[in-house]
């Protein structure tokens, strides 16, 4: 408790209507927080020519805990991902996102509670990639025993603190033997030293089946980068899509708290954006920083709101917009 000083990177497209929501909504609880506003992605271009700014990695570094909006990355050209960048240079090793079914919010299935933990560092997501020759093309997957058994220790304490019983690992080492073969063999070593928790694996296609026809079969699951992206959206999409599932870059000093979602071009500047998933991101970052009381009240007001349903957003089939799902929220504290 006390008083936090915390980064804020509003992000953009919807980044800043749903970063002034959700501000809005923890102020409100009265824990102590100075905002840090600091600039990335392509806002922070015309004042630093850098998508990640150094003053911004100095101010995460020195307030150990960020929250940030999304950041727009272009497709197929212009400057290498703002997201992946961040995650890099402060080695955000580990992406953690809970999915739970929220009463209130219609899904395919009830009681999904899972726990993806993501690698964040390495994969296809190294960023190495050529042109061999016009015509073929070519990007590197690395995969590092480092980094596979970092992030395996991360998901069996993850396991441990919150007496969670499985952990499962997601490959595909039946084709990819020396890539995959050495995420799996490093995630099994880590778990000789679990005896308590159980630990399994399923390829990575399969694991998708398996998944959307009963998403309870599983607990944790532990995947390389991108098998992660694709399969956590796939699972936000089972508990209500992606307006309203958290995540939290975790490495060893630092943490980055944000939504799974993109800066939503579609819907930007209309105030309609659904807040909640960075609100969620929120309240894990309130939980990282031991205000579990606050945190608790913003859930359980959030769940009200949802069940009440006459203030939800248009993505979740109400008429509120971004302002008006945040004062029903404030108003239910
Ligand atoms: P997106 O997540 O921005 O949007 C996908 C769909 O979901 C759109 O129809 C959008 O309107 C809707 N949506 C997303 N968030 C919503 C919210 N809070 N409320 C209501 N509807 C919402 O994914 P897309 O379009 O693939 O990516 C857009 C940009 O965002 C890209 O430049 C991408 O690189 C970037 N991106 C950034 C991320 C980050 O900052 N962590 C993560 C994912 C994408």
């Amino acid at each position: 408790m006390g008083h936090h000083i915390v980064t804020l990177i509003e992000g953009d497209g919807i980044g800043p209507e749903i970063s002034r929501a959700t501000t809005r909504v923890i102020e409100a609880t009265g824990v102590e927080i100075d905002w840090e506003p600091i600039k990335a992605g392509i806002n922070a271009i015309p004042d630093y020519g850098s998508p990640v700014p150094e003053v911004l990695l100095e101010s995460i570094r020195r307030n150990k805990v960020a929250l940030k909006g999304p950041l727009t990355t272009f497709i197929a050209k212009g400057f290498s991902s703002a997201n992946v960048g961040l995650r890099k240079a402060l080695d955000l090793y580990a992406n953690l996102r809970p999915v739970h079914s929220i009463d209130g919010i219609k899904s395919r299935y009830e009681n999904v509670d899972l726990i993806i933990v993501r690698e964040n560092t390495e994969d296809l997501y190294a960023g190495l990639e050529h042109i061999i020759t016009p015509g073929v093309s070519q990007s590197i997957k690395v995969i590092t025993t480092h980094a596979s058994t970092r992030i395996g220790q991360f998901a069996f304490e993850y396991a441990r603190k919150t007496g969670r019983k499985r952990v499962t690992a997601v490959h595909k080492a039946n084709i990819m033997k020396l890539s995959d073969g050495m995420f799996l063999e490093s995630i099994a070593a880590v778990a000789q030293n679990y005896p308590e928790i159980k630990y399994d694996d399923v390829i990575v296609d399969a694991l998708c089946m398996k998944l959307v026809m009963d998403p309870n079969q599983f607990d944790i699951l532990v995947l390389s980068n991108l098998y992660g992206d694709i399969v956590s959206d796939l699972a936000a999409g089972l508990v209500g899509g992606l307006g309203v599932v958290p995540g939290a870059n975790i490495g060893l000093d630092c943490a980055v708290f944000e939504a799974v979602h993109g800066s939503a071009p579609d819907i930007a500047g209309k105030g309609i954006a659904n807040p909640s998933a960075l609100l969620f991101s929120g309240v894990l970052m309130l939980r990282h920083l031991k205000e579990d009381a606050a945190a608790d009240r913003i859930m359980n007001s959030i769940k009200k709101v949802f069940r009440e349903g006459t203030h939800t957003t248009r993505d979740l089939g109400g008429k509120a917009t971004t302002e008006e799902f945040a004062d029903e929220v404030i108003r239910h504290l």
